[in-house]
């Protein structure tokens, strides 16, 4: 939200009220004093204060959401169950997202929010933000295929991904279990990473987005605001 917005609607004015303040160098964020009356803001990130005093206003609201299979990432579908479906009536705002996608079919982390910035940010390519998947595929997974991966797969079309973490939990002829760390976010990336070295994924689930890691005493379909300590370290992704 706007500097000056956010202001005149905790009680300091009207817009141009707000404005002058602003200019007379009384409104600082995190400490430092902002002279932009359309600087982008949000409390419940950043510390906003009018001559010393702190703003507490909750403006944007954060959810982590444990998404079970069988509901897709969409925030309204003809014939599906959403995400946004599985929020209740009192937590939903306007604007309310889910930030990156998951298949129907993959369980984990999604957060989702009011906040376009953050999603923005935190989906920049750019950015490289890490995402842990939990995978479970159909043969044993090799070191060659550690390799692979470590190296960029290349997609059956041509696509090069970047390099990627493999790790595994545990390896049979009939099925293996890894974590696969990636930094990007292509369309059904991890299902056809594993289908390039010849693996079909027969489980996925995300384990974590950047800082923010499941909180697996969440059940899946539920979700809880996430707290001040992840909030703080969404923060660098606030701009
Ligand atoms: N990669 C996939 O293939 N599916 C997902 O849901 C997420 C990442």
């Amino acid at each position: 939200m706007r500097l000056d917005k956010l202001l005149a609607e905790c009680g300091y004015g009207s817009r141009g009220q707000v404005k002058k303040l602003i200019r007379s160098k009384q409104v600082s964020i995190d400490g430092n004093i902002v002279l932009a009356d359309n600087h982008n803001v949000d409390p419940q990130l950043q510390t906003v204060a009018v001559s010393g005093k702190v703003l507490e206003r909750e403006t944007n609201v954060y959810y982590m959401l444990h998404k079970p299979a069988g509901v897709v990432t969409a925030v309204s579908d003809e014939g599906n169950r959403t995400v946004i479906d599985l929020i209740q009536p009192a937590d939903r705002r306007p604007g309310l997202y889910p930030v990156g996608r998951l298949d129907k079919d993959t369980e984990g982390l999604l957060l989702i929010t009011d906040n376009g910035q953050l999603g923005y940010q935190l989906l920049l390519p750019h950015k490289k933000v890490t995402k842990r998947y939990e995978v479970v595929v159909n043969e044993r997974v090799t070191a060659a295929d550690q390799e692979a991966f470590a190296e960029g797969i290349v997609f059956h079309g041509g696509t090069t991904c970047k390099p990627a973490r493999l790790t595994i939990l545990s390896e049979a002829d009939e099925e293996s279990r890894v974590l696969l760390d990636i930094s990007e976010g292509k369309f059904h990336q991890v299902k056809k990473m594993f289908l390039s070295v010849g693996k079909k994924v027969t489980y996925l689930k995300r384990l974590s987005m950047g800082p923010i890691e499941l909180d697996e005493s969440i059940p899946p379909g539920s979700y809880r605001p996430l707290n001040g300590a992840e909030l703080a370290q969404l923060k660098p992704y606030f701009r």
